[in-house]
């Protein structure tokens, strides 16, 4: 395992290139089991999360071939259509090969991804989903498995709402085993992320039949088979988001390039509210310098779903509200115990305690470095961007949650003027 460490207290200056989206790219690599045909995806990012997934879709039967950013997938269809545990456990999204295998093989098998630290996250939705569709879903030995009648899902309306409004992968999963359906389907209550989106224009560029989808009713015409494509991902929002929170907090001048901002609106409210100054184009957003003595003001935000402020960035909101001048109110509504970065950030000075879902933030004039440990993706940015700003050394462990989903993030610090690098980790903390 490794450890990041970093110097704090440098404010970043340069420019950086947003990667794909990782939560685009994974179900999207998943839509190669729906053709036999080749699937070329572009602008794949390289993360360890995108690794796992082309493993599980070789033990699926894929032929995978790799270079550079593009990935180019075909599916022989002879494999088991089983994704066993030990694989399904490293990584939820792999539970969406659900749909594509459940749409072109009648069949599905595929191990119940378990909770993880952002929360319990169960996988009701999906499977209300794929029954609506008109299979038969049951569940054995801690796995999902479902069937299509003879000839094929005839497809449904499926209506996909959970506790915190829509789901992002249930709407995907559905969506890929419902355009090979014999009929029509109606997804209604689905997310309308980014993600979602481009999703839909990968498959309807392989021939599929989605409209609507950016809106909560998706209809879908099924389509006999699929055919090849090639298709780019869409920049990385939340990325992006990071790296704009990143010039944020240490009051530099980072330009973020090759990113969608319209897909970051809440997160720029959130910023023009705090006080950041920003500039931003069709496909770029800079931070303006600030001067360091300067606070920024407390801002409230609220997660939601799309278009709200994203939960993803929830984590990197509260540690640059630990340091702004007054108390914060960040409320959690898609993972209400997404908390695990709270006590961390404690470690380095700041001021915040947990009230039922929401966290209030007393905003401190500076942090001081400390060893950290990271618990999951999100939280883990969070705390290399406390880390940043605090003073002296800060070593955050576990950084292989780190790597699941953003890419070389301290070569890219580290070119934006950051002290940060890795290291062997010698002694980890306990538990
Ligand atoms: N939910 C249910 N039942 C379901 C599915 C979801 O109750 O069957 C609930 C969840 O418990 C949660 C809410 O619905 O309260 C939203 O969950 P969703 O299904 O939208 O999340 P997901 O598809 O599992 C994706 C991203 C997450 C991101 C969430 C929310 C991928 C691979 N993952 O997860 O990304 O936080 O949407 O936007 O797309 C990350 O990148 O760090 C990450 C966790």
């Amino acid at each position: 395992m490794d450890i990041f460490v970093i110097q704090g207290g440098r404010p970043l200056q340069g420019t950086v290139r947003t990667a794909g989206a990782k939560n685009s790219c994974l179900p999207m690599l998943a839509a190669a089991l729906l053709t036999e045909e080749t699937l070329e995806l572009e602008n794949v990012p390289d993360l360890s999360d995108v690794r796992s997934m082309l493993g599980i879709l070789e033990v699926l039967g894929a032929k995978v071939e790799r270079s550079g950013t593009s990935v180019a997938l075909r599916t022989e269809p002879s494999a088991q259509p089983v994704a066993p545990w030990d694989l399904v456990r490293k990584m939820r999204a792999s539970f969406e090969v659900f749909g594509p295998l459940l749409g072109r093989r009648g069949r599905a098998e595929v191990s119940y991804p378990g909770g993880c630290s952002i929360g319990v996250r169960p996988v009701d939705a999906h499977i209300r989903g794929f029954e609506a569709l008109g299979a038969i879903v049951r569940t054995r030995e801690g796995y999902v498995v479902a069937e299509a009648p003879p000839g094929g899902l005839p497809g449904g309306e499926a209506y996909l709402a959970t506790s915190s409004g829509s789901s992002v992968g249930a709407t995907r999963n559905v969506m890929m085993a419902a355009v090979l359906a014999r009929g029509r389907s109606v997804l209604s209550c689905a997310a309308c992320e980014p993600e979602v989106v481009d999703l839909a224009n990968c498959l309807n560029a392989m021939g599929a039949k989605v409209h609507g989808a950016g809106s909560p009713t998706i209809e879908i015409e099924g389509v006999e088979a699929l055919h090849g494509a090639r298709h780019a991902v869409v920049p990385d929002r939340i990325e992006a988001g990071t790296y704009v929170v990143a010039g944020a907090i240490t009051g530099g001048r980072v330009r973020v390039e090759a990113c969608r901002p319209e897909h970051l609106t809440a997160l720029l409210d959130a910023l023009y509210r705090a006080g950041v100054g920003l500039e931003r184009g069709r496909d770029w957003i800079e931070t303006q310098p600030r001067d360091p003595r300067e606070r920024l003001r407390p801002t409230d935000i609220t997660t939601q779903p799309y278009p709200g402020f994203p939960t993803d960035l929830q984590a990197q909101w509260m540690a640059l509200m630990a340091l702004a001048d007054g108390v914060s109110v960040i409320t959690e509504r898609i993972f209400p115990d997404r908390y695990m970065h709270l006590a961390e950030i404690l470690r380095l000075g700041a001021r915040i305690r947990r009230q039922e879902t929401a966290a209030v933030v007393e905003g401190v004039p500076a942090l001081s470095g400390a060893s950290i440990m990271a618990s999951d993706l999100r939280a883990s940015a969070a705390l290399v961007l406390a880390g940043l700003v605090a003073q002296g050394q800060t070593k955050v462990h576990r950084v292989y949650h780190i790597d699941r989903g953003y890419e070389r993030i301290e070569e890219r610090l580290s070119a934006l003027g950051a002290s940060i690098w890795r290291e062997p980790d010698t002694d980890s903390p306990p538990l």
